[in-house]
């Protein structure tokens, strides 16, 4: 008996061993009841009955918080698809997820306190909770896994990931909204950024949101696909259902084989992605994006405005204006900020003969002002968008069948891009006034061509009327000059997101009082920036002057400033990117100076010159460069030269001769004698440095350096002695033997030297010096340069060279493209 009883007591507590160990090595089922909880300290785990899902305590990255989270069992790489917990972890292991008595889901930490509850309740009577096949953590009383049971479940509070039978959007008879929301970082699962919503006004659309801003819109679903994404339906594998009636505007999607693993996900950055995992690769591989390129970006373009990546390849502006509408503001526009958009060119008729045009290819603009009528066809559509003049655009709702319902646009049209495929036709209501496009285009491209003609007419005048008059007499630069305007302030966060945050890798050269980066714009406009450093001694009011002083010089040979950011401290120049970086890159080198052939040189050398005249004389201001340089002489994608780092450029006054004796700044070897000497600089000091500069761009070689037979000689005592020699086809560069013109080449040595006199009154004026490049007139003899001996033989004397070592180290010098 006492044996018996021992025995019995030895199978009780046996079993209990043997459940435990059960227990503790991995599931209890697909189930939690309410006598059997889920604890985290026994690593337990559900796992859905045909093994797809599992649900469980989870560490998500690197950290060590807690969650309850369901993921893919039969995938390595713990994807995890549904948080409980988000934002509310348990700090340890000591969480339990269990069931009350009510029907709730409970998860409480150590001290049992309750960290999160589904809040479901009933009176049901033994509710327990159920991890589905689908994914679905339900919460249900009864037997059958019947939707009508369900008291509770996942699917109706999803995170970020969308499952196959998952409804996103308005359950309109309880009010309930679900949506997509991304995690906050891959270690932490609390509401992130962005959301995915189905968007309920007008014709429902799927909009990926930061905050309540839109960043991206899916659009209406067109009877085939989202008419905003260029994800292709024709794939079989999986169906989409957008239901829109009485009780719910929803859509779901169904995977054909169930066991292939497919979802949408919300990333932390906002990409909503369709994903599909590949067992070959064992990662998620995407279907389709949401957003892809610049034109994805809600609204990019501003009302009226439509969105072209093409033009992006071509070099053009993404955006452009709907037919019959223009750009608010055009100067804006120009700059690429678009948001503002386009206006009606002239008002509507209403009535009185506005016409449609038709655009096919389009993605149509946001639904959420339409009106709109499934019964009705396209000319009955048409007949009543006519009649009322807020209607701004009609189309089909359904593509199928030819073309299903009538939508009308009655709000502004926003967000419209252009697609290569798949796109859909709009019709725009036009002005009757807008004359047909035919005729306009004709119009245009005659008054183009005849502009055209007028223009090189009026060179050809300059350029004769250029060698009959005086040389001071103004040519040929003018036609370049653009009207002012005010320089656009960009929003510091955007320009730091388009450096990388000032990643070091998008460094592109250190200047004085800040490093220059390179940046791409959300509409894949590249640009420099350069950032001014915080212990700049550089005060912002003169920041801001040198800003609005640099805003209004407009030239093609000089670099654009787009704008400027002020903020936060951070003080910002954003400058149009120059891709072929600066002169000295190239001619210097021995590799890429063959990319520089003499025809490009030339092109060079006259537009640096035009550059300089501009700033000297036909600018509304007459600006004193200070510190014209190879590496300031930016080139562009035509290697067309631009010149840039106005940093220590000076406005003239009315003795046309700046003293600035306290600091003497510039490089060295591009300055000339009275200013690197005495402190003096005026306009002939840059016409020294253009000189210069003309000698290196023929010669290939730097200022310094070393020339045979006498090495003491710089490039300038070089170039005087070939001169004298009568032996300059010498001084050419290797690069160019074969593409000059020797009287170009010539000619243009003989101005190099001319700009090098010693004495300023000696040095041609740059309009004479881009005269005598553009012309054949007769070049007056150069006499010796100044500063012809190399630097080594005048540090020796000391009176000289303190000038240069105070000054060079402190010069503050503005770098756009990379040092080499
Ligand atoms: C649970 O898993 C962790 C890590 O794998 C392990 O250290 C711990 O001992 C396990 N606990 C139990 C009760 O099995
Ligand atoms: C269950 O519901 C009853 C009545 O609504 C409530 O008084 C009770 O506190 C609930 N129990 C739990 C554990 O939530
Ligand atoms: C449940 O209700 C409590 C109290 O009203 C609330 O703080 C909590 O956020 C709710 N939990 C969920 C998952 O909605
Ligand atoms: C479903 O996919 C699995 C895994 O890729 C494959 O083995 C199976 O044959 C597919 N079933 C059907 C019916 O295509
Ligand atoms: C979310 O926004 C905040 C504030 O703008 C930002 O600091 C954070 O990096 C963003 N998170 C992600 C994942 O983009
Ligand atoms: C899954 O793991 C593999 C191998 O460790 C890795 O290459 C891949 O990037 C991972 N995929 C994801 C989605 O984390
Ligand atoms: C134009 O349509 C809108 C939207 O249906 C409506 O509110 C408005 O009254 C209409 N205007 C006219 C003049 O019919």
């Amino acid at each position: 008996m006492r044996g018996l009883i021992y025995s019995g007591e030895a199978i009780i507590f046996l079993s209990c061993i043997i459940f435990s160990t059960l227990v503790a090595n991995s599931s209890a089922g697909d189930t939690i009841s309410a006598k059997q909880g889920l604890r985290d300290d026994m690593n337990l785990t559900i796992v859905s009955a045909g093994g797809m899902f599992e649900l469980g305590f989870f560490s998500p990255g690197h950290s060590t918080n807690r969650y309850i989270g369901i993921w893919y069992k039969n995938i390595a790489n713990r994807t995890v698809v549904w948080v409980a917990n988000r934002g509310i972890p348990v700090r340890d292991n000591s969480g339990v997820l269990r069931i009350n008595v009510n029907g709730s889901l409970v998860l409480v930490d150590g001290s049992d306190l309750v960290i999160w509850s589904s809040n479901s309740s009933s009176s049901a009577v033994n509710p327990v909770a159920q991890l589905l096949d689908s994914g679905n953590l339900v919460v249900k009383y009864g037997k059958e896994a019947d939707p009508v049971n369900f008291l509770w479940q996942s699917f109706d509070h999803p995170t970020d990931s969308l499952l196959p039978g998952m409804k996103l959007g308005w359950d309109l008879v309880t009010g309930l909204n679900t949506y997509l929301t991304s995690w906050k970082s891959a270690d932490d699962p609390s509401p992130g950024n962005y959301t995915t919503r189905v968007n309920r006004n007008g014709i429902p659309q799927l909009l990926v949101l930061r905050g309540t801003n839109v960043q991206f819109r899916f659009g209406p679903w067109d009877g085939v696909q989202f008419s905003g994404s260029s994800l292709s339906i024709l794939d079989l594998s999986f169906n989409v259902f957008p239901v829109y009636n009485q009780k719910e505007i929803t859509v779901s999607f169904d995977v054909v084989n169930s066991s292939i693993a497919m979802r949408v996900v919300l990333k932390l950055s906002g990409e909503a992605q369709f994903v599909r995992w590949s067992d070959a690769t064992q990662n998620w591989e995407a279907y389709s994006t949401a957003e892809r390129d610049a034109c994805d970006r809600y609204a990019l373009c501003g009302p009226y405005g439509s969105c072209n990546i093409a033009q992006a390849q071509l070099g053009k502006s993404i955006c452009g204006c709907l037919k019959g509408y223009q750009p608010k503001y055009p100067e804006k526009w120009r700059l690429t900020d678009w948001s503002d958009g386009c206006v009606l060119k002239t008002p509507f008729g209403c009535g009185t003969g506005d016409r449609f045009v038709r655009y096919s290819g389009l993605k149509l603009p946001d639904t959420s002002r339409t009106w709109f009528n499934p019964n009705m066809n396209l000319e009955e559509c048409e007949s009543t968008c006519i009649k009322n003049c807020s209607c701004k655009a009609y189309s089909n709702i359904d593509i199928r069948e030819g073309g299903i319902g009538c939508m009308m646009w009655i709000g502004d049209l926003i967000d419209i891009r252009n697609y290569r495929e798949n796109g859909l036709d709009l019709y725009v209501r036009i002005s009757a006034r807008v004359r047909n496009i035919s005729i306009s285009l004709l119009v245009v491209l005659t008054v183009l061509v005849g502009l055209y003609v007028i223009h090189a007419l009026r060179k050809r005048m300059r350029r004769i009327r250029g060698i009959v008059l005086l040389p001071q007499e103004r040519i040929g630069t003018t036609e370049n000059d653009e009207p002012y305007f005010d320089l656009p302030l960009f929003d510091v966060m955007l320009i730091a997101k388009s450096t990388n945050f000032f990643s070091p890798k998008n460094k592109l050269g250190e200047g004085g009082f800040g490093s220059v980066y390179k940046g791409t714009l959300d509409n894949g406009q590249e640009v420099a920036v350069k950032r001014l450093s915080k212990d700049s001694k550089q005060g912002i009011n003169e920041f801001k002057t040198e800003v609005s002083f640099i805003a209004k010089l407009q030239h093609r040979n000089l670099v654009r400033l787009l704008g400027c950011s002020i903020e936060e401290g951070e003080m910002l120049l954003i400058y149009e990117y120059m891709p072929n970086k600066s002169l000295d890159s190239l001619i210097f080198d021995k590799e890429l100076s063959k990319s520089l052939d003499w025809p490009k040189r030339y092109n060079i050398i006259n537009g640096i010159a035009r550059g300089i005249l501009y700033l000297h004389q036909d600018s509304a201001l007459r600006i004193i460069h200070r510190d014209l340089k190879a590496s300031n002489i930016l080139l562009d994608r035509e290697m067309n030269p631009k010149i840039s780092d106005f940093g220590m450029a000076r406005i003239l006054g009315g003795s046309g001769r700046i003293t600035n004796t306290t600091k003497v700044v510039g490089t060295f070897g591009y300055m000339s004698p009275e200013y690197a000497l005495d402190g003096i600089f005026s306009l002939k000091s840059d016409v020294y440095s253009f000189g210069v500069l003309l000698l290196e761009i023929v010669s290939g070689r730097r200022m310094k350096g070393f020339y045979d037979p006498d090495p003491n000689l710089n490039l300038l005592g070089h170039a005087w002695r070939l001169y004298q020699e009568g032996n300059l086809v010498n001084l050419i560069s290797s690069a160019i033997v074969e593409s000059y013109d020797e009287s170009e080449v010539l000619r243009s040595i003989q101005i190099g030297l001319l700009c090098v006199q010693p004495y300023p009154e000696d040095r041609p004026t740059m309009s004479f010096v881009v005269l005598m490049l553009s012309s054949n007139i007769e070049l007056p003899s150069p006499k010796q340069p100044g500063f012809f001996i190399d630097r080594k033989a005048q540090e020796s004397d000391s009176s000289s060279s303190q000038y240069f070592d105070i000054s060079l180290s402190k010069r503050l010098t503005m770098q756009i493209a990379p040092l080499s």
